[in-house]
């Protein structure tokens, strides 16, 4: 389950329905899929709880929890009090405040590239969206500290993500649990130093970290700087953008008249240029193929909940700790809601109107993605500078697996050969369990 989420819920959702639980007489664990259990979990926060990271059992005392210890395990009054504090930020106007920064940003690693070139994409991408992250929150440009931050954030990422981690969560030499607990020391450290600097300039900066240090309830209440440290390193990890891109990138290639269709739109509204902020919200064909790659193959195709008290869902009576997992993957394929759902149409957008329990690739209910308008934004900006320079095309026998990486990436990054923009190009013939996920040529 934790190798491909993606294949096992869909199994047990087509072998056992809408809702089912491992043991049915000790419901302990249980799946559900269909919009109106969605429903029910997101209307009863308190009930449902979120706590991303319990099953890792990092002890509380360390760096590597308080770096965790953001909205993603936050319930109740601390909750909505974080959302407030950070939702300003995050509005869909204000995030335009860090349009110029991301296409800076893209134009700085994207302009290395000429045509012809075959590119390591994931590797790429990632490496832009990290740029992006630390300019944009920690407002950092010097190549040394961004060099550093980028390399322990991996590094982490990497111990974290390990299943060892999850086996074996014990500060033993060489470990991937201990790997985890010293560099989140490391990390921790660098963030406290950056919040005690934007305290001591008045945090007048835009930079995402500024915003936070700034941000002062209705009653004056403001972070404190351990709240300041999960909220600020939550905020940074964008690594669902990179996966959503690569996935998109896949997709685009393998609908080589929808490709052409995006570029014709990109020239036409940007003519070559980097999008504006009113240009951004001109661009629907971009618009639907984003929603589309997002309901095919989403970042986060298994999510989960915790039962803080006995409740009823379904038929099931579930007791205090209970584990709930719901799918955005298997929802996203339910034929009542998407007909035909596993074709690549991004014309469907044009008309369907699913309700946030059907379609949720950025989550719902009380726990939605904050950052989903500033996502948009920098893979909108992305893409629209991307594809009117170039045509990204696959190789025929690519082999393209799901891989989980804290995201679903495809499992072996993804070469792509960068062709001049407009190219006519076949769709390459693609092995891989990628070819259940999508119907591909
Ligand atoms: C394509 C890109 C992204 C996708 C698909 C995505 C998806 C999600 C999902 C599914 C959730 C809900 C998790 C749950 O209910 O358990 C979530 C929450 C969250 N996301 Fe994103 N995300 C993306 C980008 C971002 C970015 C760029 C940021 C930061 C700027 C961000 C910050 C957050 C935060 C802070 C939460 C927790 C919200 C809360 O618990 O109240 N995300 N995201």
């Amino acid at each position: 389950m934790l190798r491909d989420p993606a294949e096992y819920l869909m199994g047990q959702q087509s072998r056992y329905g809408p809702i089912s639980a491992w043991n049915p007489r000790r419901p302990r664990h249980v799946f559900a899929f269909g919009p109106e259990y969605l429903r029910q979990i997101f209307a009863e926060p308190e009930i449902f709880v979120a706590d991303s990271f319990r099953e890792v059992r990092i002890p509380t005392d360390t760096s590597f929890y308080r770096l965790t210890n953001g909205l993603l395990r936050r319930n109740g009054e601390p909750h909505r009090s974080h959302r407030r504090l950070m939702q300003p930020t995050f509005t869909a106007r204000r995030v335009q405040v860090y349009r110029e920064t991301v296409t800076e940003a893209v134009e700085s690693v994207l302009g290395r590239h000429r045509a012809g070139e075959t590119v390591p994409l994931h590797d790429e991408l990632a490496h832009l969206i990290m740029l992006i992250a630390m300019r944009t929150v920690f407002d950092l440009d010097a190549p040394d500290d961004v060099g550093r931050l980028q390399g322990l954030i991996a590094r982490l990422l990497k111990s974290a993500a390990s299943p060892m981690t999850l086996l074996l969560p014990y500060d033993l030499p060489r470990s991937s649990f201990r790997n985890a607990l010293r560099t989140s020391d490391e990390i921790e450290a660098i963030l406290l130093a950056m919040i005690r600097q934007r305290k001591a300039d008045g945090a007048s900066g835009r930079d995402v970290l500024s915003r936070l240090v700034a941000a002062e309830d209705e009653d004056g209440t403001r972070l404190t700087e351990e709240e300041l440290v999960g909220e600020a390193y939550t905020a940074f990890c964008h690594d669902s953008s990179t996966a959503s891109l690569l996935w998109t990138l896949l997709l685009l290639d393998q609908h080589p008249a929808v490709y052409m269709d995006v570029v014709d739109e990109l020239k036409a509204v940007l003519g070559g240029d980097a999008p504006d902020a009113d240009q951004l919200g001109r661009l629907p064909l971009l618009d639907a193929v984003l929603k589309e790659s997002l309901r095919l193959l989403p970042p986060a195709p298994m999510l989960m909940r915790y039962t803080a008290s006995p409740t009823r869902l379904g038929d099931y009576r579930l007791p205090t700790g209970a584990m709930v997992f719901f799918s955005p993957y298997v929802t996203h394929r339910m034929p009542d809601v998407f007909p035909d759902p596993l074709r690549f149409d991004p014309s469907r957008w044009e008309k369907a109107n699913p309700s946030a329990y059907e379609y949720l690739p950025f989550g719902a209910g009380s726990h939605n993605c904050v950052g989903r308008h500033f996502a948009m934004l920098e893979m909108k900006s992305i893409l629209a500078v991307l594809l009117q320079r170039f045509r990204p095309s696959l190789a025929d026998g690519t082999t393209v697996n799901r891989a989980m990486r804290v995201s679903l990436v495809p499992s072996h990054g993804l070469p792509m050969r960068l062709l001049p923009s407009g190219s006519s190009a076949p769709a390459a013939s693609l092995q891989g369990n990628i070819r259940d996920s999508v119907r591909l040529p």
